[in-house]
């Protein structure tokens, strides 16, 4: 069986083109990768991080999961956070939710979804613990608020494993980000709730 053609046409095309206009990019790639940035984003493949964000490869380390959940026992995602902290020395987590997100969604409903319901326990345990604010609202509103309080608890959670209190007690400097990106309309928005120590990430807690 012939392997998807069309993506390994693309895929050459692609990597002429930046031998044109970088000859050297490749093998400066080679040598050493060098991020600023860790990004724990959603599997969703309208949410593509490093276009959104315009950084080329090399830039940007990336965590992507069915709602960027962000979970104390999640090896994966704690192997991806501790390797970018402790060898890459990457100075900027970015946790970033998205508007019109299929897990929330899925979370907020009654019917059963198979195996990722156990996954999407997490984002439902949010929902409960929001409740007096969520149920105010209508539920296009509902499900936008879900998925910006989902972000911010991420955030949270990054700030509460023993990696990043492990960094910050040892003078590293790491700023977390909530962000949020509008399927809609292409942009991010920030939630606000950057914290780079221990005290910001207490005040954090208290607030939401
Ligand atoms: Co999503």
């Amino acid at each position: 069986m012939k392997a998807l053609p069309t993506l390994f046409e693309n895929n050459k095309k692609w990597a002429s083109e930046i031998w044109e206009s970088n000859p050297e990019f490749f093998s400066r790639l080679v040598a050493q990768q060098a991020p600023e940035y860790l990004w724990i984003g959603c599997s969703d493949s309208r949410v593509p991080a490093n276009e959104i964000v315009g950084l080329l490869p090399g830039e940007l380390f990336v965590h992507r999961n069915v709602g960027n959940l962000v979970i104390h026992t999640d090896m994966n995602c704690l192997s991806v956070l501790q390797y970018a902290v402790d060898m890459l020395m990457i100075k900027h987590v970015i946790v970033c939710g998205h508007y019109g997100c299929g897990g929330i969604k899925a979370a907020m409903e009654d019917q059963p979804h198979g195996l990722v319901d156990n996954w999407l326990r997490n984002i439902r345990d949010i929902h409960h613990r929001h409740q007096e604010k969520l149920e105010i609202l209508s539920e296009p509103e509902r499900l936008r608020k879900l998925c910006e309080l989902n972000a911010i608890e991420q955030v949270i959670n990054v700030g509460n494993t023993t990696i990043i209190q492990d960094a910050w007690g040892r003078g590293q400097r790491i700023a977390i980000h909530g962000w949020i990106y509008d399927i809609a309309d292409g942009l991010l928005r920030d939630l606000n709730v950057c914290i780079t120590s221990r005290r910001e990430l207490d005040t954090l807690q208290k607030k939401i």
